[in-house]
Parts: structure tokens; sequence; C-alpha cells
């Protein structure tokens, strides 16, 4: 089972019940997720997320659950994480 208080983005301390409110009020993409809870945007993820990268993926795999698949690339953060797809 999944568990809402499960911390998402350890840059902004995002929950993954933050993300999912987020998708309910409307969010549709990374770029939303990113301007309503603050996550996917920090610059220290290597350093405090245990993946050691960024929170992309997980915030992509949350959105693709709750709302089908995306095809947005990703950026934001400033990691330098590398993640496939990624602009930053
Ligand atoms: S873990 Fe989310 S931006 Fe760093």
């Amino acid at each position: 089972m999944v568990d809402p208080n499960e911390t998402v983005c350890y840059c902004a301390g995002v929950a993954r019940a933050s993300i999912v409110d987020a998708i309910a009020d409307g969010a549709k993409t990374l770029t939303d997720i990113q301007q309503m809870t603050g996550a996917g945007i920090g610059s220290r993820c290597k350093e405090l997320n245990p993946k050691g990268a960024c929170c992309h993926s997980d915030i992509r795999a949350i959105l693709q659950v709750e709302s089908g698949p995306q095809d947005e690339p990703s950026c934001g953060c400033s990691c330098g994480c590398g993640e496939p797809g990624s602009t930053c």
C-alpha cells in the first residue's frame, strides 16, 4: 500500500498526498505540480533524496497513475541529475 505521507520531494519536503491533492485540484503536468506544491525545483537532490536524484521521475509516476501518460519534458531542478528527458 502506498503511504500518502511518503516524502516525494526531499528538497522541498513535499509528500505524495500534496501531489495527489494538487492533481485533484487541476494539476496536469510536472510544471503544474512544481508551481502548486514547490516540489521538483530544488537543487540539493543528490544530497537530500535517498535515491540520489531529483524527484521528477517520482512526480511523473504519480501523475501517470492519477492522470494517465505524460510527455512533458523534465526541467526545473538544478541538481544536474541528468534524468532522461531532462532539459536542466
Ligand atoms: S528532490 Fe525534489 S527537487 Fe530535489
